[in-house]
């Protein structure tokens, strides 16, 4: 089980538990306001942008090349956007805190 805390455009903090499923999907169960999911994680619409902390950046991975050409298009895109539906959770990613891009 991992624990992941979201940083809404509101500045609120909501730590949410997942062992499974993307990241997107975690957010769109538990509401995340500004994570949408339109495209439903196929990596298409970005509207699962977050910037991933600075101090969680080591447990973020690697954006894959698909996930780079979507973000380009996004004017909030920098160094630590990351497409949660990109995302996969598990313990790997517990603690991680991640900002929605907005
Ligand atoms: S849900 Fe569409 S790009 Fe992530």
């Amino acid at each position: 089980m991992a624990k992941i805390t979201f940083i809404t455009t509101d500045n609120e903090r909501i730590t949410v538990e997942g062992s499974s499923g993307s990241l997107m999907e975690l957010a769109v169960e538990n509401n995340i306001k500004g994570i949408d999911g339109d495209c439903g994680g196929v990596c298409s619409c970005a509207t699962c942008h977050v910037h991933v902390e600075p101090e969680s950046m080591v447990k973020k991975g690697q954006a894959n090349e698909t996930e780079n050409d979507m973000l380009e298009f996004d004017d909030q895109v920098n160094e630590f956007s990351r497409l949660t539906c990109q995302i996969e959770v598990s313990d790997a990613i517990d603690g991680i805190i991640v900002k929605v891009a907005g």
